[in-house]
């Protein structure tokens, strides 16, 4: 699978199969987290892997009562921690900076997770600070992401995007880019062909 092709074929999955998540892909879903970017290399996150029932259910009343994620059968938190967070960027490291970058590792998961088979959806743990007691976290670790993981039972239809000419545009916001989107497929078609007549002349 090429990585556009996990980019759309990853779904918000929210039914999964009773299945357990092998120790083995949790391994190469951290390891995916672990190569995501950081402003100034910072890693500024912590991941609490979860498969206790108990946990999950708690937090799954933290979070709004999403009581769907009661029955996942693993959840990945995602925490910000802040000594790493602030030290070269102050305040803006901590406000801007981590979040951008515990967001950047988990989507590396939730792509990798489709890669491997396995169904993910990003929750908001909403109440950071009692996440954080149920996790035992310390002061300066707070959980940011719950990702639920699991096989499919079921994977959503895709819902709805915007089109490429309603959100970007070409050297300066306003202008609109002239590019017209034909899809994937035709696309390489054409950047094969102009490869091919590049090559041409060795
Ligand atoms: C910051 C963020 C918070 C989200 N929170 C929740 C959530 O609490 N519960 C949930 O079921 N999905 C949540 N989602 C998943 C979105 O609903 C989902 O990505 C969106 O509907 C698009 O569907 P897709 O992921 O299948 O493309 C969240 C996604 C993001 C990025």
């Amino acid at each position: 699978m090429d990585v556009l092709d996990a980019i759309q074929k990853r779904r918000s999955v929210t039914e999964f199969q009773e299945k357990k998540v092998e120790m083995e892909k949790v391994g190469v879903l951290l390891e995916a987290i672990r190569w995501a970017p950081s402003a100034g290399n910072r890693q500024p996150w912590e991941v609490v892997v979860i498969d206790d029932r108990k946990t999950i259910e708690d937090l799954a009343d933290i979070a709004h009562n999403q009581h769907w994620l009661k029955k996942a059968p693993l959840v990945m938190v995602v925490c910000i921690n802040h000594k790493l967070a602030e030290g070269t960027f102050g305040v803006r490291g901590k406000n801007l900076y981590a979040i951008q970058a515990t967001a950047t590792a988990a989507e590396n998961a939730m792509l990798t997770a489709t890669e491997l088979g396995l169904g993910t959806c990003w929750i908001d743990v909403y109440d950071e600070e009692k996440a954080s007691r149920l996790l035992a976290c310390p002061k300066h670790t707070v959980p940011v992401i719950a990702l639920a993981v699991g096989y499919p039972l079921a994977v959503p239809k895709p819902p709805p995007r915007y089109e490429i000419a309603s959100f970007s545009y070409y050297n300066g916001h306003g202008k609109l880019l002239e590019f017209e989107w034909k899809g994937i497929a035709e696309h390489l078609k054409e950047f094969k062909e102009r490869l091919l007549k590049s090559l041409e002349k060795y």
